[in-house]
């Protein structure tokens, strides 16, 4: 198991400049706690804020990337643009790419390649809808997000995966613990199987992490970290979460 709990903060298409000291209150607030925390801010904001940022422990990422190097693509961002911008880390496979944008499978594996070759340290997201779920799919969705998803490229690669049934995301609906166990069981039996771990991959929950769930949330077995969307927006929201991971069990 890591030593620390990942806690990620994805702004989404949120966050102007006058944002950047909300950057700064999170990197204050959490110098003392035993965490890793990690910024997701557009990418318009990465530059300012790793001059913003510089010297402090917050990581920093893209939310997500274009597969190629560079070339031809209208409003797209590469890996290597993120990581000269100042990513160490990126999202991929996120609900709201996979849905919002049709993003199949096979372009999240390609992207996590791409990623991979600029240095960047991804983290998959993968998560059923509640359909999916209803329909008793879950396990099914989840395993075929994992196979399709991951390249194996990711062989002996630091890479994490994040956990986001679509139907918590943003709802304050939470899955049960039960759930999230289930899924965690499935996946860590999933990368064991498939990938020599080298470094141990940190596994997240996302949806409707909030301070007041997130204690319970990081306790559980298995649980290493935390991809929080709305209740990052805010210092005074986000801190608490970092807090709780800082008394949670590793
Ligand atoms: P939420 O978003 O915390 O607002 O539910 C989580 C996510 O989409 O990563």
């Amino acid at each position: 198991m890591p030593h620390r709990h990942l806690i990620a903060a994805n702004w989404k298409m949120n966050g102007l400049k006058d944002h950047i000291p909300v950057a700064r209150a999170i990197a204050e607030g959490s110098r003392d706690f035993h965490a890793r925390v990690a910024l997701f801010p557009p990418a318009t904001l990465l530059p300012r804020l790793a001059d913003a940022l510089a010297g402090t422990q917050v990581i920093l990422g893209g939310q997500d990337c274009h597969h190629a190097d560079s070339g031809p693509f209208t409003g797209d961002i590469s890996a290597a643009m993120l990581k000269d911008a100042g990513a160490s880390m990126i999202l991929l496979g996120h609900s709201e790419r996979r849905h919002g944008h049709l993003e199949p499978c096979a372009l999240v594996a390609k992207k996590a390649v791409a990623a991979l070759k600029a240095g960047l340290e991804p983290i998959i997201c993968i998560g059923e809808t509640l359909d999916q779920r209803q329909q008793g799919l879950t396990r099914q969705v989840l395993t075929r997000q994992l196979t399709d998803s991951l390249p194996d490229d990711l062989n002996g690669a630091r890479f994490h995966v994040s956990y986001e049934p679509v139907w918590a995301i943003g709802t304050g609906l939470i899955a049960t613990d039960a759930q999230i166990l289930e899924a965690f069981a499935l996946i860590r039996e999933f990368l064991n199987r498939r990938f020599r771990i080298q470094h141990e991959p940190q596994l997240l929950y996302g949806g409707s992490v909030n301070g007041s769930n997130a204690a319970t949330l990081l306790a559980l077995e298995g649980v290493s970290g935390a991809l929080v969307g709305g209740a990052s927006l805010k210092a005074e929201t986000f801190l608490p979460i970092i807090a709780a991971a800082h008394t949670a069990p590793v």
